[in-house]
C-alpha cells in the first residue's frame, strides 16, 4: 500500500552550521525557523515483497547513487524498531524549481519521516518524528513542525534530546518571505561537508557556538513579542556569521555571487528608506527576504524588475508536515 505525506520547506532565522557530532548528525548549535508554506515536498512509500532494494525516484527521475544511499540509511533506521525487512518504491515531489540551488533535504526528510512512519505503523509522536528527521538532515526535523521552530542541539551522547519542538504556530505571526533566485547552478559545496570543513579548520568557529546561545534566546525574545526590527537584526547577524565563518574555513567557502552582494545591498537601501525587510542567505548564493503580513507583494514587484534575477518566490509561513 501506498502512504504519501507532504512537508513544507523552512528557512532558518538563527542557522545551524557544525556538528557535535557528524555520526549521528547532532548539531552543535541550536537553531530557529519559520516554515514555508509555499514551498513543498510530496513523498510517496510503497514496501513490497518482491523489491530487491529500495527504488528512489526523485521529481520524476531515478536518483543518482549517492541519494539513493543516504534515503536507504535513513529508512533502515525506521525499519529496524518496526521488525519490518522489506524494500520499498520512493516518489518524491517538490513543487519549487528543482536545481535551484534551494535546500529540499529539510522538507524531503521530513516528509520520508511521516510517510515511513504511516507505512510501518510505528506511530511516533512528533518529537520522535523529529528525531528521526534529524539524522536524515539536520534541518529536516524542524520541517515536522509548522510556525516558527526551535531545534535544540541537546546535550546527550546519544542525540535523543536533539529534537525540534514548535515555538508558535503559523497563525501567531504571519511573516512573509521571497527567495530570490540569482543562480540554478548547482552549489559546489553542501551543507554537511562545507559545515565539517568550517568545524576543522576556521579559528573562529569555538566563538560561532559560543555566541549562537545568545542568538537564540534573542531570538526567542523577539518571536515572542513580535517585535520586527528585532527579528530581522538576529536573523541578519546569525546569517553573516555563519557566512563569514564559512569564510574563514580552509579553503575558504564562499556560497555568494555578484548578484547575491547586489541584492543585500538593495534590502539595505530599501530599509533605510523605511521598508521593513531584512536578508538572510544559506549554503548557496539565493537571498531570502523576510518581511512584515502584507508587504511580500510590494517587493515582489520590485524585485521581480530587479537586473539578473531569475525567478523570485513568494511565502508565508505554513504548517507542519502531515499525511496526505
Ligand atoms: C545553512 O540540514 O542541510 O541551511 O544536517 O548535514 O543535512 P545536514 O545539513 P543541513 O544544513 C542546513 C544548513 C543551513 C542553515 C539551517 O538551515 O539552519
Amino acid at each position: 500500500m501506498k502512504t504519501t505525506a507532504k512537508a513544507h520547506a523552512n528557512i532558518a532565522l538563527v542557522k545551524y552550521w557544525g556538528k557535535r557530532d557528524p555520526t549521528l548528525n547532532l548539531p552543535a548549535v541550536g537553531s530557529i525557523s519559520m516554515t514555508l508554506r509555499a514551498l513543498t515536498t510530496t513523498t510517496a512509500i510503497n514496501f513490497k515483497d518482491e523489491f530487491t532494494r529500495d527504488r528512489l525516484i526523485l521529481n520524476g527521475k531515478h536518483a543518482g547513487e549517492k541519494q539513493a544511499r543516504r534515503v536507504s540509511k535513513f529508512l533502515d533506521l525506521m525499519r529496524e524498531p518496526a521488525g519490518v525487512h522489506t524494500f520499498a518504491e520512493i516518489t518524491s515531489e517538490n513543487n519549487f524549481p528543482t536545481g535551484a540551488g534551494l535546500a529540499s533535504s529539510a522538507s524531503g526528510f521530513a516528509a520520508l519521516a511521516v510517510a515511513a512512519d504511516r507505512a510501518l505503523n510505528l506511530n511516533l509522536s512528533p518529537t520522535a518524528l523529529s528525531r528521526y528527521a534529524r539524522m536524515g538532515s539536520g534541518s529536516a526535523a524542524r520541517s515536522i513542525f509548522g510556525g516558527f521552530v526551535e531545534m535544540h542541539r541537546g546535550e546527550k551522547p546519544d542525540g535523543s534530546d536533539a529534537v525540534a519542538e514548535p515555538l508558535f504556530d503559523a497563525n501567531y505571526w504571519p511573516l512573509e518571505m521571497l527567495i530570490l533566485i540569482t543562480s540554478e547552478a548547482e552549489k559546489p559545496i553542501g551543507s554537511t561537508e562545507g559545515m565539517n570543513l568550517t568545524a576543522q579548520t576556521s579559528p573562529y568557529y569555538p566563538a560561532w557556538v559560543e555566541s549562537s546561545i545568545n542568538d537564540l534566546a534573542e531570538m526567542r525574545d523577539a518571536i515572542t513579542r513580535r517585535d520586527f526590527e528585532k527579528l530581522g537584526e538576529i536573523a541578519e547577524f546569525s546569517c553573516f556569521k555563519m557566512h563569514g565563518l564559512a569564510m574563514s574555513a580552509n579553503p575558504a567557502l564562499i556560497y555568494w555571487n555578484e548578484l547575491t552582494v547586489k541584492l543585500i545591498a538593495e534590502v539595505r537601501r530599501l530599509r533605510k528608506q523605511g521598508t521593513p525587510a531584512y536578508v538572510t542567505i544559506d549554503a548557496g548564493p539565493q537571498v531570502k527576504v523576510i518581511c512584515p503580513p502584507g508587504e511580500s507583494d510590494s517587493l515582489m514587484t520590485h524585485f521581480s524588475k530587479f537586473e539578473g534575477i531569475k525567478q523570485v518566490l513568494q511565502s508565508n509561513i505554513g504548517g507542519g508536515a502531515r499525511v496526505k
